[in-house]
């Protein structure tokens, strides 16, 4: 695992010198819901996204020409081949506290993967709490995971194919839900994730989280992923935070840790 708080001491370093329900649906409720999984990719929607709507959210990584996608393109070369070296396909993005830029950070990640014709990658939103991988992509979400782990909708109707050039990239987006640690941790979204994980055997799979110590949904999904990317902000997140960052993912492989929002003078993003 990194060592998060010598990458913090570096990013630092850097820096200066740069410049509720409460009711859990059942596993046979859930398993009848999902359905059978390649069955219900057949039914996804497709929508192509807006440019000038990605834009305006600095959802950039779509456009490889783009300079501002240089850091989530080096970004992603670092995590594929740490990810293609242990055999990983989950990826979960989280941070200390809210508003550090893991959105922002798993959707960029998600399309520069996707530019890349021979890979596919699939975008969840686990953020029951505050969910906004549909806002930032301009897609519409009216059950998503919730809908899904709920037993409300099929899995297959809540995945949207979302096609941007020629890239093309899976979306299982949410809205939101009061009750998110309860269902975050059901038995219902242990097997949602198995459904993911068996439809495609080559493929990525990003996890938009919540930030890990504003209650118990990634500590309770902890075991089910593969590695963590956690992203810190400048001028947000604490060195003590990290730490307790660190004492949590003491059994989890964090892939990454990327500094964000470092001023302007300097990158945008400090990974390591
Ligand atoms: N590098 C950056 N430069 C400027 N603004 C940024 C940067 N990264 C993120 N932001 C902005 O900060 C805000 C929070 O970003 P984002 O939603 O990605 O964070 P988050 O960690 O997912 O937040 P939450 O905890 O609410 O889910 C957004 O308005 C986003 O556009
Ligand atoms: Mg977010």
């Amino acid at each position: 695992m990194e060592n998060i708080r010598q990458a913090v001491e570096r990013a630092k370093i850097r820096q200066t010198r740069e410049g509720q329900l409460g009711r859990e649906p059942t596993a046979q409720q859930a398993r009848r819901v999902y359905g059978d999984a390649d069955e219900s990719m057949r039914l996804t929607q497709e929508v192509e996204l807006d440019l000038a709507h990605l834009q305006s959210q600095r959802i950039v990584a779509f456009d490889g020409n783009d300079l501002r996608s240089r850091s989530f393109d080096m970004l992603r070369t670092e995590i594929q081949q740490s990810m293609d070296l242990k055999g990983w396909k989950t990826l979960a993005v989280t941070s200390p506290t809210p508003s550090c830029g893991k959105t922002l950070t798993a959707v960029n990640l998600a399309l520069s993967m996707a530019r890349q014709p021979e890979r596919q990658v699939f975008l969840a939103d686990l953020d029951l709490r505050k969910p906004h991988v549909a806002s930032s992509l301009g897609l519409k979400c009216r059950e998503g995971v919730v809908g899904v782990i709920e037993g409300r909708v099929e899995l297959d109707s809540a995945i949207v194919q979302a096609r941007v050039g020629s890239s093309r990239l899976q979306v299982l987006p949410t809205a939101p839900a009061s009750n998110s640690s309860d269902l975050v941790g059901s038995s219902a979204m242990r097997l949602l994730l198995q459904d993911i994980k068996r439809q495609g055997q080559s493929r990525v799979i990003i996890l938009d989280l919540p930030p890990l110590l504003t209650g118990h949904d990634v500590i309770s999904i902890l075991p089910q992923l593969d590695c963590v990317l956690l992203v810190a902000a400048v001028g947000t997140s604490k060195v003590s935070e990290i730490e307790e960052c660190n004492k949590y993912l003491q059994e989890t492989d964090v892939v990454r840790f990327v500094l964000n929002k470092v001023p302007e003078s300097t990158t945008r993003y400090v990974y390591y």
